[in-house]
């Protein structure tokens, strides 16, 4: 199967890394190259365009930011969709909007590309172990067919639904990763203010009924000050701009996403922005140490 690769970040890279040691020959592409070195450098071949890169692909992972980037690859001067063979796949992984999903599917659609979107739970570690969770939309042929690529990235396959679904479900995720993160940092920052300590704090919540299991590995972070993105703060902020336009779309209330959304972006303007999402901590607190 000749698979092609575009958004080289954080977990692009490792998704791709993992695709390559899984003996899949990989064509890769990303909008700043010297990301695919190392890649090249195992077997991958470079294309200078998404284009370029999709030529004689049978499929097309997309792993970009948000979705001007999707839709800029997918659909842009040197875009990739009108250069795809018939019948071919493309797996978009990118965490984007239910709405812009299923409008690239129709686009998929009308270029004779099947489509599936293909969002990730897991951050930087698992996506370099191949643990990552993927929540799929699509039809069940498609994401069969997918799954011995699935498989070198990821430990579960969730087929929600038809096109649009695993990206539904990823919101929800989202959703309540911001929210708890936030409330975390609030709850420890309310508990320093009046005089408990820290490690206290941290020693007493992390593993414990009100807190989320994800966070004991966010605890290195905030007890370091040293916030290197594992997931960065700026992409948080898109994802809880995306739930509010999901939600406004269907009439969902989320009196919390809309006040989450705001404090991350006031974070991502104090400069917090390529930072891991655990350091609204320190913005929290108000931590002058960017
Ligand atoms: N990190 C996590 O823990 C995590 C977990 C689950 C899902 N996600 C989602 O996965 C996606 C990728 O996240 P990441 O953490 O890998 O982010 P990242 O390291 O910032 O990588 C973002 C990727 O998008 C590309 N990109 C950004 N803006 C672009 C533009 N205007 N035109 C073309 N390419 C553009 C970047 O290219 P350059 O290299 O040139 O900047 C890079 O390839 C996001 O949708 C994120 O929400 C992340």
């Amino acid at each position: 199967m000749n698979v092609a690769f575009i958004g080289l970040g954080i977990m692009g890279s490792r998704m791709a890394a993992n695709l390559l040691a899984g003996g899949f020959a990989l064509t890769v592409h990303n909008r700043t190259r010297d990301k695919a070195d190392a890649l090249i450098a195992h077997g991958a071949r470079w294309a200078d365009t998404p284009r370029e890169a999709v030529q004689g692909a049978d499929v097309v992972i997309t792993m970009l930011a948000h979705p001007e980037a999707v839709e800029s690859a997918a659909l842009g001067e040197t875009g990739f969709l009108g250069a795809m063979a018939s019948g071919a796949i493309w797996m978009d992984c990118s965490t984007v909007q239910p709405a812009f999903s299923r409008r690239m599917a129709a686009e998929a659609q009308r270029h004779g590309v099947k489509f599936l979107d293909a969002p990730v739970a897991g951050t930087k570690q698992p996506a370099q172990t191949g643990q990552l969770v993927f929540w799929v939309g699509g039809d069940a042929e498609t994401v069969q067919a997918c799954g011995p690529l699935f498989e070198k990235m990821g430990k579960q396959v969730n087929h929600v639904g038809e096109a649009g679904m695993g990206i539904a479900f990823k919101m929800v995720i989202n959703h309540l990763l911001a929210t708890s993160l936030l409330a975390f940092a609030e709850g420890l920052v309310l508990g320093e203010s009046l005089g408990i300590g820290r490690d206290v704090l941290l020693d007493a919540l992390i593993g414990s009924a009100v807190a989320p299991a994800y966070l004991a590995g966010k605890r290195g972070k905030i007890e370091s000050g040293e916030y290197e993105a594992d997931f960065p703060l700026r992409w948080m902020q898109k994802d809880l701009q995306m739930v509010a336009e999901a939600a406004y779309q269907t009439g969902a209330a989320m009196p919390l996403a809309n006040s989450a959304k705001e404090a991350y972006q006031l974070a991502v303007r104090a400069g917090y922005g390529d930072d891991d999402m655990s350091a609204i901590y320190a913005f929290i607190k108000g931590n002058d140490d960017v």
